[in-house]
């Protein structure tokens, strides 16, 4: 009975002092730094382009809207509005003016 209880002792030491294997295989998480191509990050354009930059970027690049043809302003309001009413796009009614804005003068055409 003696004999049991030493025994126990040394197992449950043993069990609280060995690490766990999955503790020993978890894998060192370190931060690293990516360079992206400048080009596709932001509109160029400074503060005028907030408006876009703040609306348009969370589901494809700026390149995406700047390599389309150049289009009159009624079909640039009508490409806004299908991103917001198609694609569910979460854009402040008050920015879109600025955005179209933004539109006209960097792809517009009369
Ligand atoms: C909620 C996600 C989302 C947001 C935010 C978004 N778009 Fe899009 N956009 C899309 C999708 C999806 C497509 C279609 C992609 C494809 O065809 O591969 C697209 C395509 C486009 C195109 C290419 C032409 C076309 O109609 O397919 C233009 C231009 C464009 N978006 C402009 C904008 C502008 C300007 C904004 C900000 C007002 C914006 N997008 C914000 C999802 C979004």
């Amino acid at each position: 009975m003696r004999h049991a209880t030493i025994m126990m002792g040394v197992l449950s030491a043993a069990l609280l002092t060995s690490t766990p294997a999955w503790v020993q295989q978890a894998p060192a998480i370190t931060s690293t730094t990516v360079e992206l191509p400048s080009g596709d990050q932001l509109f160029p354009g400074g503060s005028d382009a907030d408006a876009i930059n703040n609306n348009c970027l969370a589901c494809h690049s700026a390149d995406m809207v700047l390599n389309q043809p150049a289009l009159p302003k009624a079909a640039w309001e009508s490409e806004v509005g299908k991103m917001i009413k198609t694609y569910r796009a979460p854009i402040d009614e008050s920015d879109v003016p600025a955005i179209v804005d933004y539109l006209v003068k960097t792809k517009g055409k009369t």
